[in-house]
């Protein structure tokens, strides 16, 4: 039973050791300066309302992982479909493999409904003026 309890207790702490929340201007930097997110004000806006920052985050009613929340009905755990990663890759501190997610659940989305932010729900309150998220940074 201790066992188990160590166990457990060491499990919850790697995975914590790989999470990451990010200040808002960090997270800015890294989208803007490393990966040149176009649209990166709505970026960060949908960052801050699906996850607060927490490249941790899981929504285990939806199935939503990571900062971005990416959606594991179409987008993770299936092998070459979808962004041909599983969920736990969208959960640690290296979101190079989020971003490239999101651009593609982007584009994909674009094709059949116009606006590719519509794939997620969050961006129905990032929309009109989201310069806020980006200012001062
Ligand atoms: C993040 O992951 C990518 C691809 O998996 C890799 O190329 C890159 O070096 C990693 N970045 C860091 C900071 O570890």
């Amino acid at each position: 039973m201790k066992c188990v309890t160590v166990f457990l207790a060491i499990v919850l702490l790697s995975s914590a050791a790989n999470a990451k929340v990010f200040k808002r201007c960090e997270l800015v930097k890294l989208l803007r300066d490393t990966y040149h997110m176009p649209h990166l004000a709505t970026w960060v806006c949908i960052a801050q309302k699906e996850s607060n920052y927490n490249t941790a985050a899981v929504n285990k009613q939806s199935g939503d992982h990571g900062i971005f929340q990416i959606s594991e009905k179409y987008w993770c755990n299936q092998g070459n479909r979808g962004c041909g990663h599983k969920c736990s890759d969208f959960e640690n501190d290296n979101i190079s493999d989020d971003v490239k997610c999101v651009l593609k659940i982007y584009k994909e989305t674009a094709k059949f409904q116009g606006d590719g932010f519509n794939a997620w729900t969050t961006y129905s309150q990032c929309k009109g003026n989201v310069q806020k998220y980006v200012q001062g940074c």
